[in-house]
C-alpha cells in the first residue's frame, strides 16, 4: 500500500483530472439532500449535512432479493413514566418472520439515530443467526426519528419526550405486546445493535435483565462526555496507517496553512479559497470553528464505515492528493466534491441554528435536529480538536456544539447545565464499565468512536464502525472472522 497511485490507477499528472473526478462518485459521503423530503424548503446548511453524514445508520447489506418484512404500528404512551397522561402515539417496527418457526426466538435489531430500513433484518450476520435458530427478526424504530414522531412540533417543551429512557421502555413494550402472541409466548429475546443502538441494547440488558436473555453490541457508545476531544485522534490515526503518512500530512499542513490565514488578518482570502459564501463572517469566532469542524467531520464520515479490504482511506487519500499539487487547493477542492454542491458552501455559524429553528417547526424528515437534542440532554459526544494529536487543527472546541445547544434549544442549556445532563447519564449507565452481564461488545480499532467504548470490548484491528455486521466472509480478517464466530457461539450459549 505504498505507492497509493498503484492502488486505484490514478496518475499524479493533472491532466487526468476526469479520473480522479470519477473516482471520487463511490468515495463521497452518500448524497443526504436527495433522502430529504422537503429539503427544498430550506437549504440544510454545509455543516448539518456532515453531522448527518457521521449520524448515518450503518450501511445496508445488499439485497439479494425482495424483502419479505411486514411493517406494523405499536401505539406507545407519549410518556412511559407518567400515568396519568394516556396520550399515545404509533411506533413504526418492521418483522421478518420468513424463517420463523412458532415458539422460536425474537432476535431483535434496535433502531438508532435513523430511520429504519427492511434491509438491516433481511441480510447480514444477525440474519444468518436468526435463521440458524428459525427466529423472527423485529427491527424497532426509535421515537424522534424517521416515522416514529410522537408528538410535533419538535419544540424544546415537546422534546422533553425524547430520550433513551422512554426509548427503551418504548422497546420492553414492543416486547410485551409480542408476547401477548401465542406463537411468541415462549420465545426467548436477544438484542443486537450498532453505535448508539448498541449502546441502548448494553442499557436494556441493564435496567430489563429479565426482559432479553443476552445482547450483541457492536461499537457501543458508552461514556458520554461532554468534551469528545479523543475521536479526531482515532480518525487521524486511520488515515495515517490505511491513506499514509503523505496523506496526514497533507491534511495537516492544509489545515494549518488555513488556520494561519484567519490567525493572520488574512481571513477573507481563506473564506474565498474555501468557497465560503458571502454571509459567512470570516472575522466570527463560531464561524471560523464551523468550517474547522465541517472539514474534520467530513474527513471522519468517510473513515466513519471504511473498509480496509476496499482501500476506501488509501483511494480517498489519493484523490485528495491528485485535486491539486497545491495542498490548501487539494483540501478545498476535496472539500467541494465531498458536499456535491453547487455555488458555494453555506458555513455560517447562526444559519445552522437558524436551522435548526426551522425544522423545530417544520419536521420534513430531517433526522439530526432530533439527535442533537439527545447529545445536548444525555451524551455530549462533541467531537472537538482539543486533543492535539490529530491532522484537522486546533480551531473547533467543544463551546462550538453547547453553544448551538443553547441558541437552538434555550438559554436553560448553559455549559453547567450541559455537565450537569452528561453526568447523570454517565451515573445511570455506568460509563465505560456498565454491570451488565451477557452483552458481547466489539469495536474497530480505527473507529473514533471505540475511545467511548468499554474497556472490556474485543476490539478488531483497522476496523472502522460497526464493522462486523455483514456476514461471515471469505475476506473477513482473521479477527474479525473470530469475533463474528464468538456472537454466533454466545447466541448459542444463551438460548440454550
Ligand atoms: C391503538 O390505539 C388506537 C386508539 O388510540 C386504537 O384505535 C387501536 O386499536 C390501537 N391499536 C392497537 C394495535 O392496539
Ligand atoms: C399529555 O401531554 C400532552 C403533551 O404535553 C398534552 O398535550 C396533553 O394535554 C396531556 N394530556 C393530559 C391528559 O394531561
Ligand atoms: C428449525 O425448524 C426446523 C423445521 O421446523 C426444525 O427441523 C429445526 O430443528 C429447527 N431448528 C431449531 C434450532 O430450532
Ligand atoms: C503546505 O501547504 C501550503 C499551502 O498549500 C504550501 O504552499 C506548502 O508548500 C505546503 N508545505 C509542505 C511542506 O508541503
Amino acid at each position: 500500500m505504498e505507492n497509493h497511485s498503484q492502488v486505484c490507477g490514478v496518475s499524479n499528472n493533472m491532466k487526468y483530472l476526469p479520473v480522479v473526478l470519477a473516482l471520487l462518485v463511490p468515495l463521497a459521503p452518500a448524497a443526504i439532500l436527495e433522502d430529504i423530503p422537503g429539503s427544498d424548503e430550506m437549504e440544510i446548511p454545509a455543516f448539518v449535512q456532515t453531522l448527518n453524514q457521521l449520524h448515518r445508520g450503518p450501511p445496508l447489506p445488499p439485497s439479494t432479493k425482495r424483502a419479505n418484512v411486514e411493517t406494523r404500528w405499536f401505539n406507545q404512551s407519549l410518556d412511559n413514566f407518567d400515568d396519568t397522561n394516556k396520550s399515545v402515539w404509533s411506533q413504526r417496527v418492521m418483522i421478518n418472520e420468513e424463517n420463523f418457526v412458532d415458539g422460536s426466538p425474537i432476535f431483535l435489531l434496535l433502531g438508532g439515530e435513523w430511520t429504519i430500513d427492511p434491509n438491516s433484518i433481511t441480510s447480514g450476520l444477525w440474519v444468518d443467526i436468526a435463521k440458524e435458530h428459525n427466529g423472527s427478526l423485529v427491527y424497532t424504530e426509535h421515537r424522534f426519528f424517521g416515522g416514529s414522531i410522537p408528538i410535533l412540533p419538535l419544540s424544546t417543551e415537546n422534546l422533553k419526550y425524547h430520550g433513551v429512557e422512554q426509548a427503551l421502555a418504548d422497546v420492553v413494550n414492543v416486547i410485551k405486546v409480542l408476547k401477548e402472541e401465542d406463537k411468541y409466548k415462549n420465545s426467548k429475546v436477544v438484542v443486537s445493535g450498532c453505535s448508539y443502538s448498541a449502546s441502548m441494547a448494553v442499557w436494556l440488558k441493564l435496567l430489563y435483565p429479565d426482559v432479553i436473555v443476552g445482547g450483541w453490541a457492536s461499537s457501543a457508545v458508552l461514556e458520554a462526555k461532554v468534551d469528545f476531544s479523543d475521536f479526531m485522534e482515532v480518525v487521524g490515526r486511520a488515515y495515517r496507517q490505511l491513506g499514509g503518512d503523505y496523506c496526514y500530512n497533507l491534511i495537516n499542513n492544509a489545515t494549518s496553512y488555513y488556520e494561519h490565514l484567519f490567525q493572520t488578518g488574512q481571513g477573507a482570502k481563506a473564506k474565498k479559497l474555501l468557497n465560503l459564501c458571502d454571509s459567512f463572517d470570516e472575522n466570527n469566532e463560531r464561524d471560523q470553528w464551523q468550517i474547522f469542524s465541517l472539514i474534520a467531520n467530513i474527513f471522519a464520515g468517510i473513515a466513519q464505515y471504511q473498509k480496509p479490504e476496499n482501500y476506501d482511506l488509501a483511494r480517498s487519500c489519493s484523490v485528495l492528493r491528485n485535486l491539486d499539487i497545491d495542498d490548501a487547493s487539494a483540501l478545498s477542492k476535496f472539500v467541494q466534491y465531498s458536499l456535491r454542491q453547487q455555488g458555494c458552501h453555506n458555513a455560517r455559524y447562526q444559519e445552522t441554528v437558524d436551522y435548526y429553528k426551522w425544522v423545530k417547526n417544520n419536521y420534513n424528515g430531517n433526522l439530526h435536529l432530533s439527535w442533537f437534542y439527545q447529545t445536548c440532554r444525555q451524551f455530549g459526544w462533541f467531537q472537538s480538536s482539543a486533543n492535539k494529536n490529530h491532522p484537522f487543527g486546533s480551531t473547533f472546541p467543544a463551546t462550538l456544539y453547547t453553544d448551538m445547544c443553547r441558541d437552538v434549544f434555550g438559554s436553560q442549556y448553559t455549559s453547567a447545565k450541559i455537565e450537569e445532563y452528561i453526568q447523570a447519564t454517565n451515573k445511570k449507565y455506568g460509563g465505560r464499565n456498565p454491570a451488565v452481564e451477557n452483552v458481547y461488545m466489539t469495536h474497530g480499532g480505527l473507529d473514533g468512536w471505540s475511545a467511548v467504548g468499554s474497556d472490556s470490548a474485543t476490539i478488531i484491528p483497522q476496523g472502522s464502525h460497526c464493522f462486523d455486521s455483514g456476514s461471515i466472509n471469505p475476506t473477513d480478517s482473521p479477527a474479525l472472522r473470530a469475533a463474528k464466530e464468538r456472537v454466533i457461539e454466545l447466541v448459542r450459549e444463551w438460548l440454550a
